[in-house]
């Protein structure tokens, strides 16, 4: 049977996901946080990696290819795929909010206009307060929608404040706390139940 194949996203996550699994006992090579190789066999930690952008990582385990992933649940509420979502890791830390302008423009009775890479969380959010809003889907560097008048507001991470601040935007509204989770394929979840609850007992450990 092949090694247990695992999801990990590029960027924010990626270095806290390689100490927590160091520090678990998996002996991963120093150099993966550099490698610009996406498929990485680490037989001596019985695990093959896939180092994929972190709104992709649900969709590698929902269709089976990677066991098991980590990925932030603002990834899982933007993205609703059918995985099992097996442990809270407690890393990386941060939260989805709104943000923008502190003195915004007045909007002339237009509809308020809100940008993120969150289209799905942004619209369930401002449906659900009653509030029409056009959204805007941007890939990334969302800070930019509000000084360029693009939108009135944004909905993005915060971690530890500093994009907000130094682009003169405030936090308006907190959505939801965030941290990263361990998700797995439902089937293959079910066959090799063995070698997922070793890596739950490790992962989960007492700390959380
Ligand atoms: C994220 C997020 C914010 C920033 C928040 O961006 O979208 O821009 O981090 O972190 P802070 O509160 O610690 O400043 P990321 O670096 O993932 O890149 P992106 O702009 O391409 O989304």
């Amino acid at each position: 049977m092949r090694e247990l194949r695992l999801a990990l996203p590029k960027g924010r996550i990626l270095d806290d996901a390689l100490l927590l699994l160091k520090e678990q006992g998996y002996p991963l090579p120093e150099e993966i946080a550099d490698t610009r190789k996406l498929l990485l066999a680490v037989p001596e930690a019985g695990l093959e990696l896939i180092l994929a952008k972190p709104m992709d990582v649900p969709t590698y385990v929902e269709y089976g290819v990677a066991d098991v992933g980590i990925v932030g649940k603002d990834v899982l509420m933007e993205v609703e795929r059918d995985v099992y979502e097996l442990l809270d890791l407690g890393i990386s830390p941060c939260r989805l909010s709104v943000a923008g302008l502190p003195e915004p423009a007045p909007s002339a009775g237009l509809m308020r206009r809100v940008a993120t890479k969150y289209p799905n969380v942004a619209e369930r959010y401002f449906r659900d307060k009653g509030e029409q809003v056009e959204i805007i889907h941007l890939n990334g560097s969302i800070e930019l929608a509000p000084i360029l008048g693009l939108a009135d507001r944004i909905v993005d991470i915060v971690s530890t404040g500093r994009t907000l601040k130094e682009n003169g935007l405030v936090e308006l509204e907190p959505i939801a706390p965030i941290t990263s989770r361990l998700i797995a394929n439902r089937s293959s979840y079910r066959l090799r139940g063995k070698i997922f609850q070793e890596l739950i007992d490790r992962l989960g450990g007492e700390r959380r």
